[in-house]
């Protein structure tokens, strides 16, 4: 029998690494090292539940520490790396790009260079074997006008310290698969939302401030169009990227469900009052309240997700109805993890408007 795959998730602490950890470790026999560096957006609490598991290992560090990374990869010889590890709120990188230079641009360098120089090493069949996965975001492409969906050979065009930071790291990724013949493959994905996200994206934000009775930002007056996708389902996609995937493709992710944000808080606010009849905040959109947008907003991001679906057999098994309604509920049974995550350094202050 072959030795079970070894995998090292960078981020597994965030929001979607940990989705990804707990999926890996919940539907595969694989052995996943959780690298993170657990910075605000970090949390252990979200994969507790595999925290135990003797296939399962947590390793603190910095991606951008290249001693430690070249240490890390020469003691776990994994089979495959996935990349989640950013710098991820478009807000914070107005407020302060240089984290997302660091950790996205630099940081990813320095994980690309010591993934090529451990796989150069290796033995051939190990060597055809290896795959390195970044995971990035449809952001890279830039804003879309009221029609069109981004595809994979969509020009890049982003518009924020963020996007822009993610842009750089997928031209890096590919270079090092043109130049270096690492076997990279790249994916983006629309805006995820579902368990454990930190409260400070959309989704997120608006249901903690609903439980707790404040009032819910919107930003211009809510006409922004993303596309969204339950996290679980893009765990299951970043896996059938990750066995299925060809080195040096990219793979767009969707979950075919464009909504305005007014019309996601909305919904939101629906289902808290259906949920909490005896609640003293209903109905929870009165608390609905438009601020300043964001500068640079993009209006509307859309995926065509043709190619992973009829290449990889990869499809969302969510409507965004029904993986809503999953979140809603997450955060009304998981007090604790927000309370906890709400009494850290961050205390969902307004960011982005510092400039
Ligand atoms: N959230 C989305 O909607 C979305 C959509 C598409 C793509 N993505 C991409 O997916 C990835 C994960 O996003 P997320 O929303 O889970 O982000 P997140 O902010 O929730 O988590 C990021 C994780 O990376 C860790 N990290 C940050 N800097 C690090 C460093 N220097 N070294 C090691 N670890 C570090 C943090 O501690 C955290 O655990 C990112 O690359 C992001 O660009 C996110």
């Amino acid at each position: 029998m072959k030795p079970a795959l070894k995998i090292v998730v960078t981020g597994g602490a965030g929001f979607i690494g940990s989705a990804v950890v707990r999926h890996l470790i919940g539907s595969t026999d694989w052995k996943v090292v959780n690298v993170d560096k657990l910075t605000y957006a970090g949390n252990l609490d979200s994969v507790a539940s595999v925290a135990e598991n003797p296939r399962y290992k947590f390793v603190k560090l910095d991606i951008g520490d290249s001693e430690a990374v070249r240490r890390l990869l020469e003691a776990e010889r994994p089979d495959a790396i996935m990349h989640l590890a950013a710098e991820s709120h478009v807000d914070r990188s107005i407020d302060g790009p240089s984290f997302f230079i660091e950790t996205n641009i630099v940081g990813t360098y320095r994980l690309l260079e010591n993934a090529w120089r451990y796989w150069r090493d290796l033995d051939a069949e190990k060597k055809s074997a290896l795959r390195f996965h970044h995971v990035s975001t449809d952001e890279v492409y830039g804003s879309l006008g009221e029609t069109g969906s981004f595809h994979e050979g969509s020009p890049y065009r982003p518009n924020s310290p963020y996007s822009a930071s993610k842009a750089a790291s997928d031209h890096l990724a590919r270079a090092w698969f043109h130049t270096y013949g690492l076997p990279v493959v790249v994916s983006n994905c629309s805006n995820n939302y579902g368990p454990c996200q930190f409260p400070e994206k959309l989704i997120s934000l608006t249901i903690v401030r609903a439980l707790e009775g404040k009032s819910l930002p919107i930003y211009g007056k809510g006409e922004n169009v993303r596309d969204w996708l339950y996290v679980e389902d893009h765990a299951r996609a970043l896996e059938a990227v990750l066995r299925r995937g060809r080195p040096g493709e990219v793979y767009n992710i969707g979950g075919n469900a464009e909504k305005r944000n007014i019309d996601i808080v909305r919904m939101v606010c629906a289902l808290l009052d259906e949920m909490l009849p005896q609640s003293v905040h209903r109905p929870h959109s009165r608390l609905i309240e438009f601020v300043t947008d964001r500068p640079g907003h993009d209006l509307r991001y859309a995926i065509d997700a043709s190619k992973i679906r009829s290449e990889l057999g990869w499809q969302p098994s969510e409507s965004f109805e029904s993986g809503l309604r999953k979140t809603v509920r997450w955060y009304l049974d998981n007090r604790r993890w927000w309370e906890r995550v709400l009494s850290g350094a961050y205390r969902g202050e307004r960011l982005g408007l510092g400039i």
